[in-house]
């Protein structure tokens, strides 16, 4: 009998798109996906260390682990991404029953020393650079099992260059590493034959995308233009452009190709210049806005979103204050908010002198939310009576008759549909906006434009 395998996932969109590789190389190698822990023979977790909390998660999910592994005794676990490439063979140490830790440079590594680990015990095996073989083979990609039918992500690069104060991406994930244009052609090729109608271009930094492979001239609006003219490739996304390398011929790509979505995510973490400056972010507050301008003059009717981090070492309340003036110009649509984790080996982790105290750091989390949430409800309240093209993601999770879609914007709307071809994943439908909550939005349906094309499993292999 197949063996069965389950796979958490604890990390950003890359880390998914990893843990949907990693699946579909495991099909590949005889076994079956399970969402049932008790029937797993194998128990995969893709790690994330972004933040302290995403260490803790693992290590009590181990900790939850050893007791299953205990009464299963022949199941297998095995820790693969970025945490796995921090800790090492620290991994083993705080957790024995453990028998395979792969590092973020050779996820295509996984399946062979699961089978080694059965007679040889334990397995840990990390590079200290990619390995071009194996993690970046577009194989994987196309053999990739995917949860969604109709969108699929793309990594077009892995890697980050920059030196953010604060950030242990750099040191896990290694330089950047651009994917060849052709190999991700190809794949967006592939997958729109296959119905997948939407895609996310995955990247530390993507619109630097290219730097390595033509002489430090980035491709990444090549890149747009290419993958948003493959024939039945009706939507593309992407993230996360860094503010300080977006260029003109990027937000011309935007607006000029039609498949390319009004969505920007881009990252401001800061708004104060002196914080920026000790986070080595390479541009000020107002070349953030400006930047951000640019986009919006260029591309109507843009939806921006941003990261923010709260209490970087030394943030003072003036600082935290520019934060906030900032934000509010700004007018995010929502931004994902953060408080200052001290990530070991990073230079801001060093800056213990000048932690912020955790209660003033809470503080100013809620400030920031409330500014964050007034502008996204009136940005959301200001498209009451729009009628938006949606592409359905399928039943709401909440109530199974609702239909949950996405504006080009990549806003979350609920509506009645009128029929089951407007309930199904990938179909485009105009809906009317009919009320702005804070982070989504309602309608009601006006027309479907158009069912899927395709009808389509969940396919496998290429
Ligand atoms: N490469 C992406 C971000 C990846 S990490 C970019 O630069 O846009 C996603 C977000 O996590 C970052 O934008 C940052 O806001 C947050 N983050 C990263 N390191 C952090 C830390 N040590 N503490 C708190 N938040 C952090
Ligand atoms: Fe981290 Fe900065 Fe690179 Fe983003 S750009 S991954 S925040 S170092
Ligand atoms: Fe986490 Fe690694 Fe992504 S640290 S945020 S899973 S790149």
């Amino acid at each position: 009998m197949a063996k069965k395998f389950l796979i958490r996932t604890f990390g950003c969109q890359m880390n998914e798109h990893d843990s949907e590789r990693l699946a579909g190389m495991l099909v590949a190698d005889g076994m079956e996906p399970t969402e049932d822990l008790e029937s797993a023979d194998v128990v995969v977790l893709n790690t994330c260390c972004i933040r302290e909390n995403a260490d803790n998660r693992l290590y009590g999910t181990l900790g939850h682990l050893a007791t299953t592994k205990a009464e299963k005794p022949g199941m297998q676990i095995a820790v693969t991404g970025c945490l796995s490439q921090k800790d090492r063979e620290g991994v083993l140490d705080r957790a024995g029953w453990v028998d395979v830790v792969v590092g973020t440079h050779n996820l295509g590594s996984t399946a062979g020393l699961l089978r080694k680990a059965v007679t040889d015990g334990p397995q840990v095996e990390i590079l200290d650079a990619p390995d071009p073989e194996g993690d970046l083979d577009p194989s994987l990609a196309l053999n990739a099992v995917r949860e969604a039918s109709h969108t699929a992500w793309m990594t077009i690069q892995t890697g980050c260059d920059n030196t953010c104060a604060y950030c242990i991406v750099p040191s896990v994930r290694g330089g950047e590493v651009s994917r060849p244009i052709d190999d991700l052609v190809r794949e967006a090729e592939v997958l729109a034959r296959r119905g997948v109608r939407e895609v996310t271009l995955l990247g530390q930094n993507v619109n630097s995308y290219g730097r390595d492979i033509t002489k430090r001239s980035p491709l990444f609006a090549q890149l747009l233009r290419e993958i948003g003219t493959v024939d039945g490739i009706e939507r593309v996304r992407f993230t996360s452009p860094h503010p300080k390398d977006l260029r003109p011929d990027t937000v011309a790509a935007m607006a000029e190709v039609d498949a390319v979505c009004n969505q920007l995510h881009l990252p401001l973490q800061a708004g104060s210049n002196t914080v920026l400056s000790a986070m080595h972010r390479g541009y000020t507050a107002e070349r953030y806005l400006e930047k951000l301008a640019m986009a919006r003059d260029a591309v109507p009717d843009l939806g921006v979103t941003t990261d923010i981090i709260v209490g970087f070492p030394g943030e003072t309340e003036a600082d935290f204050e520019q934060t906030l003036a900032v934000a509010a110009e700004a007018e995010f649509d929502s931004a994902f908010t953060f408080i200052f984790s001290p990530r070991p080996g990073t230079q801001a982790a060093a800056m213990t002198e000048q932690f912020v105290d955790p209660d003033v750091i809470g503080d100013r989390f809620a400030r920031l939310d409330a500014v964050v949430q007034r502008s996204g409800l009136l940005k959301h309240e200001a498209r009451v009576g729009m009628v938006e093209r949606v592409m359905v993601e399928g039943p709401s999770r909440r109530n199974g008759d609702v239909a949950a879609a996405r504006t080009t914007q990549g806003k979350l709307v609920h509506y009645a549909p009128h029929d089951a071809q407007a309930l199904q994943a990938g179909a485009i439908v105009d809906v009317k906006i009919t009320h702005g909550a804070p982070h989504h939005l309602e309608g009601e349906q006006v027309a479907l434009v158009e069912p899927t094309r395709v009808k389509r499993r969940l396919e496998v292999r290429s």
